[in-house]
């Protein structure tokens, strides 16, 4: 399957030639993820059900005897140095750096103390595939801008989200930065977006979580999530007005919903039937799953793509393409689009030993219908983030 993995050592002597050092850097990691199931949840403070994943980003970083900070991406090829003083009033330049310097701003208003140093960032998870990469890339320097002061995971999660909805500009919820710190071998984390707390749910072994990367990425992805949040609030408003007192979808029950909808406009009834019923299949897939029920976690998914393609409205013809022929093949417990929308991954609970033939079978017809060729993952759930011994 696609992308070569990084090796933490061959980053260190990336780090050494790029910035003509001797200096041990130490080198931190923070996975990208996938979501199973639960989109657009987290924002409703709802569930949502990720892994991460073994593609990650890297962080190398060693101090330096002055007061500036330089950050080197090998994934841009492009080179951003700031003063320590100036990262607090440091203004978005809408690219990769606005990841790292957000998560240096946080710190600092968090009260971490920064000195200058030498940073080198290198990554394999897909950009722009709703792998979260600029999650991974967040957490992976947050980590690496602390160093072995402590700072409660949590915290760290909370840190990444402000940087990305407060200075990167994407108000993202809390899921991807979770997962990225809390990920755990094996295991999806069942996570409570309103408590922030989470249970680890194994997985069954014998099912290939593969993910297809549509290597389609619609430009309105941003605007589009504005939107949905906004008509979440109006939904939630549109309930307040029936009498009943609740502050997101995620106090919204079923049974309260259809009793109500009528009263709630159009549009925002359709997103909130998404997210009240979404957080539902959430915590059906967790019992599907301890029960060992890939029938049933299957039909979760392809439930879950449907609610995304007609109520959320945030699929595309070519995840809608991937998804349906994807379903097709006998090997195939179920399919949904993964992530924010409008392009980027499906996931797909897959039989071992189908796994190839629906590569071949996915490449061939979506080559014929869009002329393109779709990237394969194969996502194990991994660990969270932290230093590696390189
Ligand atoms: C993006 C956001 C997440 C979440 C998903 C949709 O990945 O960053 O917070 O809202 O979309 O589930």
């Amino acid at each position: 399957m696609s992308t070569l993995a990084i090796v933490p050592r061959e980053i260190i002597t990336a780090f050494r030639e790029y910035f003509r050092s001797e200096a041990k850097p130490q080198v931190y990691r923070a996975p990208g993820r996938v979501n199973l199931i639960g989109e657009h949840t987290d924002y409703n403070l709802g569930f949502v059900f990720p892994i991460a994943l073994e593609m990650a980003c890297y962080v190398a970083i060693a101090p330096v005897p002055n007061e500036t900070v330089r950050i080197y991406s090998r994934d841009s090829d492009d080179e951003v140095t700031v003063a320590v003083d100036a990262l607090p009033s440091a203004v978005r330049a809408g690219k990769w750096s606005d990841y790292v310097i957000g998560v240096a701003r946080e710190l600092i208003a968090a009260g971490t103390q920064l000195a200058g140093c030498n940073v080198y960032i290198a990554s394999d998870v897909p950009l722009g595939s709703g792998l979260s990469s600029s999650a991974a890339l967040e957490i992976a320097s947050a980590c690496a801008l602390l160093g072995p002061r402590h700072m409660d995971p949590i915290d760290i999660a909370l840190l990444g989200q402000r940087a990305e909805s407060q200075f990167a500009g994407m108000p993202c919820g809390i899921m991807d930065q979770y997962a990225s710190v809390f990920g755990r071998e094996g295991s999806a984390i069942q996570i409570d977006c309103r408590s922030l707390e989470h249970d680890y749910v194994p997985l069954p072994q014998d099912v290939d979580i593969v993910a297809v990367n549509s290597m389609v990425k619609h430009e309105l992805g941003t605007s589009a999530y504005r939107d949905r949040v906004a008509e979440c609030a109006a939904a939630v408003e549109a309930v307040r007005h029936t009498g009943h007192d609740v502050k997101s979808l995620r106090d919204v029950s079923l049974t309260l919903f259809e009793r109500i909808q009528d009263s709630v406009p159009v549009v925002p009834r359709r997103r909130a039937r998404h997210v009240v019923s979404e957080n539902q299949r959430v915590l059906d897939f967790a019992s599907a799953a301890r029960d060992h029920n890939l029938r049933e976690m299957g039909r979760l998914f392809v439930a879950s793509h449907r609610s995304m393609q007609y109520d959320y409205e945030i699929s595309s013809e070519e995840i809608d393409f991937l998804v349906d022929t994807a379903i097709k093949h006998p090997g195939v417990y179920g399919s949904r689009m993964t992530g924010g929308g409008f392009g980027g991954c499906t996931v797909n609970l897959v039989a071992p030993h189908a796994v190839e033939d629906l590569r071949n079978e996915l490449t061939r017809a979506y080559q014929a219908r869009f002329g393109k060729t779709p990237a394969f993952y194969d996502c194990k759930p991994a660990a969270g983030a932290g230093r590696v011994n390189a």
